[in-house]
């Protein structure tokens, strides 16, 4: 397997410092953006293929079904700003569907290169679109240009990962930092559990190499001695908080060594990796008011697996 370049000093001080204050909390929890090095970002692709794992190809379908729809609210002279853009696969329907209505289009990623090609890979695609790819962890602040009509395109249901309070601030920062006035945003919905845990717990295990894997890397990066096999992936619904709640548990005890640091695990003790939040459309919107949005509409499928949101930013 070839494993992706380390990362640069200041993103892997900021991994390292995360791992480890993250490791010595109580209880153990490690950030789900470290989940994603090369070897986790391919294994997330594998887990999109997955029979069970229903969000990716929901929400693309959704977009294929009312991309008219969507592009006739979006309406004239929209620059789509895309946090996490990747390979820009879900904003192509967009953008076909806007035709001349759409200005621009910036993707926003922290794989430089990558950006760079995607970009210039649009542009060619969409010759009258303007478009400027901006590198940057959009976790933290980061500075773009604002412009005119720009709406946040952010599917993926991301904000679901983060805790209420996280996930607003993550979408007042980024319409602040994008001058942005309104968010096309994608989120799981709440269903009947069996279906969610089979969506987070594949019989393959891939799911589980895809949580397994940040011990590795932390191995990899940040000289560690984690025995990944001990680790077990761990999967539960949470009916209070409306969350699937993903570890790895260790049912020994042991002690790692993580970049000089020693930590200790009791017998059956677990690192939280992962919070899947699922919402309904009212939930969603009550979340989203808390970040000075107003929801305007709403997509699903017919199954009602999966939405799609346009909101305005107050
Ligand atoms: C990338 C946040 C959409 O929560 O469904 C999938 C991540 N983790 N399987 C999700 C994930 C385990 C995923 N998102």
């Amino acid at each position: 397997m070839d494993y992706p370049p380390v990362l640069k000093g200041a993103e892997h001080a900021e991994f390292a410092r995360s791992v480890l204050s993250g490791l010595t909390a109580a209880p153990k929890t490690l950030h789900a953006r470290w989940l994603y090095d090369g070897v986790g970002a391919k294994l997330f692709e594998a887990i999109t293929k997955l029979d069970h794992y229903y969000p990716t190809r929901t929400e693309m379908a959704i977009l294929e079904a009312n991309a008219d729809e969507i592009a006739d609210a979006l309406g004239d002279d929209v620059t789509i700003v895309e946090p996490g853009a990747g390979e820009a696969t879900k904003v192509r329907p967009l953008l076909a569907a806007l035709g001349p209505r759409a200005a621009g289009y910036m993707p926003i990623d922290i794989a430089e290169e990558q950006l760079l090609a995607v970009a210039d890979e649009m542009a060619a695609l969409y010759p009258s679109l303007a478009v400027k790819g901006i590198a940057a962890d959009f976790f933290r602040p980061f500075s773009m240009d604002k412009p005119e009509r720009a709406v946040i395109f952010f599917p993926g249901s991301t904000v679901g990962n983060m805790s209420l309070a996280d996930g607003q601030a993550l979408m007042r920062s980024l319409h602040e930092m994008s001058g942005a006035d309104r968010f096309l945003i994608g989120f799981d919905l709440l269903k009947d559990r069996q279906t969610l845990i089979d969506a987070y717990d594949d019989p393959a295990g891939i799911t589980a190499a895809f949580k397994k894997n940040v011990l590795q890397r932390i191995n990899r990066e940040l000289d560690a001695d984690f025995d990944v096999p001990n680790f077990a992936h761990d999967v539960r619904f949470n009916e209070a908080t409306s969350a699937i709640e993903m570890r790895l548990r260790t049912d020994e005890a042991v002690t790692v060594t993580v970049a000089g640091h020693p930590i200790a695990f009791e017998a059956g003790e677990a690192i939280h990796t992962e919070d899947s939040r699922k919402y309904t459309l009212e939930s969603f919107a009550d979340f989203a008011r808390g970040a000075n949005l107003s929801p305007v509409k709403a997509w699903t499928d017919p199954q009602e697996q999966f939405a799609v949101m346009l909101l305005s930013v107050d």
